[in-house]
């Protein structure tokens, strides 16, 4: 039996309101039974190796002295630097930063890559502060971390509301305080400084590519196989196109603007012009609207919400009839969600393996830092393409091996991995 939540939590956390952290608590509960003799390292997961909490004072553009909360938590570094990344958001928690980074040592273990898990955040509505408030707010985050952070250390990244000019300010602010260029600091940055081609439609391709793997799996042919996405942005776009290249139909895209359909397939480069001159894809031409309910019930081969998170709830779930589901945006379906549509023989390819590809690029960006040689995007995207289907292929091999949903078997393997080096490094003295 797992122990009481109150009595795993740690002191600065309420028990009443757990948060995120508490959802991920119950998740390594969940797969304890399946690591064996490992099980003994299992609190290892359920205690983040370290957590800074740092004050960020910055001069507004009013002269006035603002004060915000930032912090960075690395959860496991047992395989690796800590990696994951920085969010800039009014409601970020504690608790959230804490389970985010435990979900990243999840992500890059599940796709064997050698990193732990980390993220950071800073409490702070980015919209509403100018370009340099940003840049000092920033900056002074990156100096209040300085000491935890670095190539060998813990390597930040974008997230929510954080982009290539804040990783760039970051990676110069690292590096004015260490005396040299470090460009391996951050991962996500601008090509101009050693950022990686391909890292754009990485997360989009590894969702194609997970996509691919698992409707092999079910014999279903791309050719021909009927597509709905949610999200049309950076990973529903880059999906789209691909599975277009395939020659799978695109029936549906919902954005937020609204959803457009066509049962014949509808032409996706359209579609990107169209956005790119009307802001969404409501209205675009040779379409017609479906309501979400319409888009939801609608029958397919593959449905992948890549859009927000919490998009596939009990009031939904039950419309939903597809033979693959494939999570490109982070947690879009809730637990009673997953077990309603599992229940109905769908595959669920679970998001810390589908959507890696993004991850997955950044570590060959710092890969490539390190060793200041550039790859073509062509070789980023062969050896992106082959570390997706290895980690399918380790997922689904666990999976049919326990009788268990891909979600559980990829954190299976994960938790393994990451338990095995615990192991073998032992406990320091
Ligand atoms: N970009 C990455 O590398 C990456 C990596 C891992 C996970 N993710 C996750 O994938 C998801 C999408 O990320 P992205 O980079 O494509 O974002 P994006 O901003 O490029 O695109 C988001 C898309 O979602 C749509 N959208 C927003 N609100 C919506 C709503 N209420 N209803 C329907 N559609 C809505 C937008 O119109 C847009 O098409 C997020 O959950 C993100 O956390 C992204």
């Amino acid at each position: 039996m797992p122990e009481p939540i109150s009595q795993v939590l740690p002191s600065y956390l309420d028990p009443a309101h757990p948060g995120p952290w508490g959802i991920y608590l119950e998740q390594v509960d969940r797969v304890t039974p399946y690591l064996g003799s490992l099980a003994r390292w299992v609190e290892t997961l359920k205690r983040p190796k370290r957590i800074l909490i740092v004050d960020v004072p910055v001069e507004l553009d009013d002269g006035s002295v603002a004060h915000f909360e930032g912090y960075r938590v690395q959860h496991n570094t047992s395989r690796g630097p800590g990696k994951g990344g920085v969010r800039y958001h009014q409601d970020v928690t504690l608790s959230e930063v804490m389970a985010l980074s435990a979900w990243m040592s999840v992500k890059s273990a599940a796709v064997n890559l050698p990193f732990g898990g980390a993220k950071g955040g800073i409490r702070i509505d980015p919209r509403k502060h100018s370009q340099g408030e940003l840049e000092r707010i920033t900056r002074r985050y990156t100096s209040e971390i300085h000491d935890i952070i670095g190539p060998n250390k813990d390597i930040p990244a974008p997230d929510v509301n954080t982009n290539g000019q804040i990783m760039a300010w970051m990676m110069d602010t690292y590096s004015m305080n260490e005396g040299a260029t470090t460009t391996g600091v951050v991962t996500g940055k601008p090509i101009s400084l050693g950022g990686s081609l391909g890292r754009v439609e990485a997360t989009g391709r590894g969702v194609y590519v997970t996509a691919c793997e698992a409707a092999r799996e079910s014999g279903i042919d791309i050719k021909g196989a009927r597509i709905a996405i949610q999200g049309f942005g950076n990973v529903g776009g880059t999906a789209a196109r691909l599975f277009q290249e395939a020659g799978a139909k695109v029936v549906a895209v919902y954005d937020h603007t609204g959803i457009v359909h066509n049962a014949n397939g509808l032409n996706v480069l359209a579609l990107f012009d169209y956005v790119r001159e009307h802001g969404g894809v409501a209205g675009a031409p040779d379409t017609q609207t479906l309501s979400p309910k319409e888009f939801w019930s609608l029958e397919t081969e593959i449905l992948i919400p890549a859009a927000l998170e919490g998009q596939i709830t009990r009031d939904n779930a039950d419309l939903i009839h597809t033979r693959i589901l494939v999570e490109g945006a982070n947690g879009p379906t809730t637990p009673e969600a997953d077990d309603i549509i599992s229940s109905k023989g769908t595959v669920i390819v679970p998001d810390v393996v589908a959507n890696a590809g993004g991850v997955t690029v950044s570590y060959f960006e710092w890969v490539q830092d390190f060793s200041s040689f550039f790859w073509t995007e062509q070789e980023i995207n062969h050896r992106l393409e082959a570390m997706m289907r290895a980690a399918y292929a380790a997922m689904s091999g666990v999976a049919r091996q326990h009788g268990v949903s891909l979600r559980t078997a990829a954190f299976i393997v994960a938790c393994t991995r990451i338990l095995e080096a615990r192991q073998v490094r032992g406990l320091y003295p």
